[in-house]
């Protein structure tokens, strides 16, 4: 649960983060103001993001400018590159965080409904890249690129199917974009969380009894949620020199959901140990 990157490691170094303000984009971006960076917090919410701009400020004594940016809209993707090289010059990653979603049945859903989350999760973030990548190639800089994505955006999920589906093209950019920018200098890697427990996931994905219903930890062969720090540590690293030779990457951080839930067998886990030994009797 401890920070593992050396003090310092991204001294002179910023980060813009999209959905700065909440969740997992708030704690890892206080993790990387403690290694000595510059962040940039953006979300549709000024007051949130003014909020947390404060509250970092003075838990880490770093610098966060909040700057309020749809990521939906490109204009104001081009206004938030604009402002963040006016306050700190050079910009160094791109954290592509922000998402939307909630659950439901897909039939229930109308086009509006299945829009707003793709909209968020795949155009704002391609946009972001966009706008970002072209920034770094005028200007002969090298960047890397880190995307938050879900274990779903391989296998599929029912009831966050926007959500799936956005995420896979994300998924599909992260790796697409880690070849042919790798020229410019321009790296691409992705992180794929399991369940981290957040107001903003929690309150839309778990809503009412489901949080008592359907324990998260229960599906995970480590019988625990994750803890901020520990994809703070993940995301640092990804997004630091450290990993200069690793691009085109989706690094999974679920302690074994996906594949025990993909597992013809994990269900006897619980098998208990005498019907075990009456076996090995049968056997014998
Ligand atoms: C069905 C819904 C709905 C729901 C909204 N809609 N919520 N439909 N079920 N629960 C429909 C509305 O009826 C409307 O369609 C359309 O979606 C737009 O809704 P609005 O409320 O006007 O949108 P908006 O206010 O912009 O809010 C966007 C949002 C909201 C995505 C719906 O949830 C949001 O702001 N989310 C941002 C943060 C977030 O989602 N964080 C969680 C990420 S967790 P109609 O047809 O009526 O106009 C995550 C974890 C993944 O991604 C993996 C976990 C392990
Ligand atoms: P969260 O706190 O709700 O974060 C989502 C952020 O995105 C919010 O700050 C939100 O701010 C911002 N956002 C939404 N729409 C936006 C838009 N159009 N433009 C700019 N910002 C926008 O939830 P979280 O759990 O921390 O999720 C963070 C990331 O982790 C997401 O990519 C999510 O898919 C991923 N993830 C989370 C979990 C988990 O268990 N928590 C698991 C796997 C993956 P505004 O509403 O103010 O715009």
């Amino acid at each position: 649960m401890e920070g593992m990157l050396k003090p310092g490691s991204f001294k002179e170094k910023t980060i813009v983060i999209t959905g700065g303000g909440t969740g997992l984009g708030r704690s890892m971006g206080k993790y990387l103001l403690e290694l000595g960076a510059n962040i940039v917090i953006t979300s549709r919410k000024k007051e949130v993001i003014d909020k947390a701009a404060q509250e970092l400020m003075k838990e880490t004594g770093g610098r966060v400018l909040a700057v309020p940016c749809d990521v939906r809209k490109y204009e104001e993707i081009e206004q938030l590159l604009i402002v963040t090289q006016k306050e700190f010059g050079q910009i160094h990653g791109v954290l592509n965080n922000a998402a939307g979603n909630f659950i439901s049945p897909t039939e229930r859903l109308s086009h509006r409904a299945f829009d707003i989350v793709v909209d968020i999760v795949l155009k704002g973030t391609y946009y972001m890249t966009l706008a970002a990548g072209k920034n770094w190639i005028t200007k002969k800089q090298p960047g890397t690129f880190l995307n938050i994505v879900t274990t779903y955006a391989w296998t599929g999920s029912g009831y966050v199917v926007p959500s799936a589906c956005g995420k896979a093209g994300v998924l599909a950019l992260t790796r697409s974009l880690a070849v042919e920018w790798a020229k410019y200098n321009i790296r691409s890697n992705a992180i794929a969380p399991g369940p981290f427990p957040t107001e903003g996931a929690w309150s839309r994905l778990l809503p009412g009894e489901l949080a008592s219903k359907f324990d998260p930890a229960k599906r995970i062969p480590l019988k625990r949620v994750g803890e901020h720090q520990e994809l703070a540590n993940l995301a640092a690293y990804l997004l630091s020199d450290y990993s200069a030779y690793v691009t085109g990457e989706v690094v999974t951080i679920d302690g074994g959901e996906w594949l025990r839930n993909g597992g013809e067998f994990s269900h006897l886990e619980d098998v208990t140990t005498d019907m075990w030994d009456a076996f090995e009797k049968m056997r014998k």
